[in-house]
């Protein structure tokens, strides 16, 4: 374990980490069969390491029939050969820690992958046996042929399929809240329950920091399955697409909190169990949720004796209004100083549109994420970067024959889903595979032709990239006061604060201001001294009085 960090004594690394989100099959081939692995992420810790992360997150990388892009896990621990093998993360483990970088892994709890041993067994037993109780298996209505209730998945259509049972005859339904190939495990069976803990030590003994739970608030389910009113609004609710900041989206999201499938309070318990096992464990081992909530429901996560973190999605759908992105700040330290956390922000992930393209795409687009980057950087708390986003990536315009997300087979292409930002990652060269790998084989999915100036290789000769932005914030951050944030009124749409000596405004208008007196400390964009451009950032130190 990494000694912890001498600048801030006694505060754990992961309470204001700059963790980045490394998505294994998108990030490097490293042993040039075409697709990413864990080669490749060993050989990219250099650059890492560069840009000054504390930690990486890794998406799944366990053996999977990559249905949902491997959350559909087959077998929780081990390593997908496609990604190599134990010893390949064993050495990933080594070298990330030798560079003083962190490791978070991801697990999956809510569901497993059809192909797991215990649905295979589940299958094939007898409804009301050992096997089924590890799954919700539920006898359909209308004499068998309905789903058991209106539960909606949330890729589109019903959370219910109908099995085949072993004597050929039309049989149970099973509950997925996601693809038909991801059946929810039964959260209150204790055998379930051990499972995953024995996954936390396989994981934690090769010396895993932390771990990312996925969809932590839905393992613990209403065993009397009532119908729920309006089961689509729920699943519209966590539509990225449909979610612009406004008061509908707002109200949207409100009704994520389900008491038949989300955010339970049974899951209070569940935590307890896993966070004694992280403590069992030498150094800051930590968990972050992977849930929506509002800020009263927090604590139903984090906890001393709970989950460390929860992940703050806000500004994955913030609207570009100073006011806006205020009130979400000032929403989100409330909620988390409340549970005596610390507050995380994300401004993209594997799950939503590139930070580029949702805020307007092009020059605009490309200026207001850098100047986003700056701003949540300059907050406390930890920040979560998601592979690419450090170059100024924007979504990739694919063709539909290309696209592999079940959001997009399940809505029948309604919704499009979450491939544009999955894109494998350009890391030098002209053309497509961008050094990506050396292999001639097509990439699962395919690279833009204009990529030539976004390549990892290109943003490093270009001291103005976004690259060379992200290495400069990410090394000064570590600097910024431990101090709360004060917000400073310096006009309409302009976002500004201080912490102690340390300011930080960002402009959301459509005019330029004078800058106030003080040292530039780092900008955003190139720009006339004095002045703070629109959708710019800049980051201040004030006179010594
Ligand atoms: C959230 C993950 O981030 C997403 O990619 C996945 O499809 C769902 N959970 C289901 O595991």
């Amino acid at each position: 374990m990494l000694e912890a960090e001498s600048q801030w004594p006694g505060v754990p690394w992961w309470r204001r980490a700059a963790v980045y989100q490394i998505y294994p099959r998108s990030f490097r081939d490293g042993n040039g069969d075409g697709k990413g692995d864990l080669r490749g992420v060993i050989q990219g810790l250099d650059y890492l390491h560069e840009l000054g992360v504390d930690a990486i997150w890794l998406s799944p990388f366990y053996p999977s029939p990559l249905r949902d892009s491997g959350y559909d896990v087959s077998d929780p621990r081990a390593v997908d050969p496609m990604y190599g093998n134990i010893d390949d993360f064993k050495e990933l483990i080594a070298q990330a820690h030798s560079r003083s970088i962190r490791v978070i892994v991801d697990v999956v709890p809510n569901h497993v992958s059809d192909q797991h041993r215990w649905f295979q067994e589940a299958l094939v037993s007898a409804p009301g046996s050992v096997e089924r109780n590890r799954f919700h298996f539920r006898d359909g209505r209308d004499g068998g042929q309905s789903p058991p209730n209106n539960w909606a998945s949330l890729f589109g259509g019903s959370a219910w399929t109908r099995i085949t049972e072993p004597d050929g005859r039309p049989g149970q339904w099973y509950l997925h809240l996601f693809d038909s190939s991801q059946p929810d495990l039964n959260w209150s069976n204790p055998q379930v329950r051990a499972d995953a803990l024995e996954t936390l030590r396989y994981w934690l003994d090769l010396g895993v920091d932390g771990f990312r739970i996925d969809v932590a608030l839905g393992l613990a389910k209403d065993m009397t399955y009532p119908d729920v009113d309006d089961p689509v609004g729920i699943t519209e609710a966590l539509r990225f697409d449909l979610d612009d900041g406004s008061v509908e989206s707002q109200q949207r999201r409100a009704k994520v909190p389900n008491s038949a499938f989300f955010d339970r309070d049974e899951l209070r318990d569940i935590y307890r169990e896993w966070r004694a096992v992280l403590d069992s464990y030498p150094g800051d081992r930590m968990t972050v949720a992977e849930a929506w909530l509002p800020p009263h429901r927090i604590s139903n996560y984090v906890a001393p004796d709970g989950l460390h973190q929860v992940f703050g999605f806000d500004f994955l759908v913030a609207p570009w209004d100073a006011d806006r992105m205020r009130a979400t700040i000032q929403a989100a330290i409330a909620a988390v100083t409340a549970v005596g956390a610390t507050p995380t922000w994300a401004l993209s992930n594997h799950d939503s549109p590139r930070v580029v393209s949702r805020l307007g795409g092009g020059d605009v687009g490309r200026a207001r994420a850098r100047a986003l980057a700056m701003l949540v950087q300059a907050l406390p708390g930890s920040v979560y970067i998601y592979q690419g986003e450090e170059l100024g990536l924007a979504d990739v315009d694919l063709p539909d024959a290309a696209r592999e997300d079940p959001v997009f087979i399940r809505t029948k292409g309604e919704q499009k889903g979450r491939d544009a930002c999955r894109v494998p990652l350009p890391w030098s060269g002209g053309a497509p595979p961008y050094g990506f790998t050396e292999s001639t084989t097509p990439l699962w999915l395919p690279q833009p032709e204009d990529w030539v100036e976004v390549t990892i290789a290109a943003e490093e000769a270009d001291p103005e990239s976004s690259l060379h932005l992200f290495r400069r914030a990410l090394q000064l951050r570590h600097h910024i006061p431990n101090m709360n944030v004060e917000f400073i009124d310096h006009g309409t749409g302009i976002l500004a604060f201080r912490r102690g000596d340390f300011h930080c405004l960002m402009n959301t208008s459509d005019a330029a201001i004078a800058l106030p007196e003080g040292e530039i400390v780092l900008r955003s964009q190139p720009a006339h001294e004095s002045v703070l451009a629109p959708n710019t950032t800049v980051w201040m130190r004030a006179p010594k009085k």
